[in-house]
């Protein structure tokens, strides 16, 4: 072609000719600063005592509290005994479990596989979900055998008036 040299790699025809890289190289630096201080700003708040339990609610780590709710009166759960409830809303199944005079259990109850119901059995001292022989430790929800992977959330439960109320449900970190 006329008036072409084909020698020379970066020609008009190359599409890297219309970069202008000042500008490219500012621009790489003012997304650099942005990053930084928005790294500077998270470190600051997760840094402050508050930051930690506010950074922790964003990320949905941290206990949450509810209006308390009464699941049974105490002299109508003997020793041993189970209870079936929903906290914090009526479609979040949760289990109560009584395990001493004085010591009492709760947990959400769905599966942390599939989400199956897990129940108590007594006999066992276990908790136990039918549909993959998954099994959770009934002292701390952790799970010791079958497919699932996650402690079943623990619902904190109170004492108060000879009734068990649930008040909280403590979150896990994944
Ligand atoms: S759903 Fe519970 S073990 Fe699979």
């Amino acid at each position: 072609m006329a008036g072409r040299n084909n020698n020379n790699p970066f020609d008009q025809d190359n599409y890297t000719h219309n970069i202008d890289r000042n500008n490219e190289r500012s621009l790489d630096r003012r997304g650099f600063m942005k990053t930084l201080v928005g790294a500077a700003g998270v470190f600051a708040v997760a840094s402050l005592p508050w930051g930690t339990l506010a950074a922790k609610e964003l990320m949905g780590l941290s206990d949450k509290e509810y209006p308390h709710k009464k699941i049974v009166d105490v002299k109508n759960l003997p020793v041993g005994e189970s209870l079936e409830f929903h906290f914090p809303s009526e479609h979040d199944s949760a289990v109560l479990i009584r395990l001493e005079e004085n010591k009492y259990v709760a947990y959400q109850n769905a599966c942390t596989h599939l989400r199956c119901p897990v129940y108590w059995v007594k006999e066992e001292r276990e908790m136990v979900c039918p549909c993959h022989h998954g099994k959770f430790d009934v002292q701390t929800g952790a799970p010791t055998a079958g497919p699932p992977r996650r402690p079943l959330p623990e619902v904190i439960v109170e004492v108060k008036d000879e009734a068990v109320y649930a008040v909280r449900v403590k979150r896990y970190e994944a």
